[in-house]
């Protein structure tokens, strides 16, 4: 068990690929303080099975997007456990629409959530890492969208963008206090994000089409590539950004082909 004895805090754990993250770490030996801004019945139900793998959990509840509820998360997670060695900056939400249509709530929203929650969290958690001087370690869930345009995904690509290059930063200012920063860029993983995204099984089954691997990853997957991050096993890997994508992100030709195979005559 490699992280046996750690403190990991994940947001946006109540499902999904935070929920799958929490139940990976916790196999590897953490204990995990469950985030979660209004499914409190989900995560303490993620709490639950992770008591039932025989780690500790408690339920912090918290906006990521709101400053107070940060600080006030990261005190509760040092009361029920005296540290925290892991931040996964999972919570994030996606609002579809045509560039030109964006309202501006939903921009700042979108921003908000994505962007300005890792960075809180990232700080609130950072301050008391650098404050221990034991070191720590913060994975950070952008995207593949960071990399290429979402078409029609309104803010998500820049938010995206954009904790790609918090998390570079971050791994070169903190690198010096022993806090190693990465990435994770997920391609089309199975959560009801992406179900919301793609309601039916035909549109589901042109998702798949799109990726080399022809299938969606699961949070199962994601959370192992977060385990390894997180272990002394990638104890000199930090500015990282890790892309579990299926081949999405190099398969430009692949597509053109698949195109041409579906248009052809
Ligand atoms: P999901 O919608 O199933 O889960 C997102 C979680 O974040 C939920 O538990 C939600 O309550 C929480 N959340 C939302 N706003 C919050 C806030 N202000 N404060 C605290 N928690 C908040 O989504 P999924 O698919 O599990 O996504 C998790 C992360 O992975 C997100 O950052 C998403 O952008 C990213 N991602 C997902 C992909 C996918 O295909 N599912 C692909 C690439 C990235």
């Amino acid at each position: 068990m490699k992280l046996k004895g750690k403190i990991a805090l994940v947001t946006g754990a109540s499902q999904g690929i935070g929920r799958g993250i929490s139940l990976g770490l916790a196999e590897a030996g953490a204990d995990i303080v469950v985030n979660c801004d209004r499914n409190i019945a989900g995560a303490e139900a993620v709490a639950q099975e992770i008591r039932t793998l025989g780690r500790r959990a408690i339920v912090a509840q918290a906006d990521v997007s709101k400053s107070a509820e940060v600080k006030r998360m990261v005190q509760e997670a040092l009361q029920a456990f005296g540290a925290i060695d892991i931040l996964v900056n999972n919570a994030g939400i996606f609002i579809p629409s045509p560039i030109e249509e964006v309202q501006e709530e939903d921009w700042d929203r979108v921003m908000d959530v994505n962007l300005k929650g890792v960075f809180l969290c990232c700080q609130a958690v950072g301050r008391h890492m650098i404050e221990r001087k034991s070191g720590g370690v913060i994975i950070n869930v952008a995207s593949i969208s960071g990399h290429m345009p979402e078409v029609n995904g309104g803010a998500y690509t820049p938010s995206k963008a954009g904790v790609l290059a918090l998390t570079r930063l971050l791994a070169v200012e903190w690198a010096k206090y022993g806090i190693r920063v990465n990435a994770l860029s997920p391609g089309p993983i199975m959560t009801p994000l992406q179900r919301a995204a793609f309601p039916s099984e035909k549109l589901l089954a042109a998702r798949n089409r799109a990726v080399p691997m022809n299938r969606h990853g699961t949070p199962e997957e994601m959370a192992k590539v977060v385990a390894f991050l997180a272990s002394d096993d990638a104890s000199y890997i930090t500015g990282a950004d890790i892309t579990a994508d299926g081949g999405s992100l190099v398969s430009m030709f692949y597509l053109v082909r698949q195109l041409a195979e579906c248009t052809e005559p």
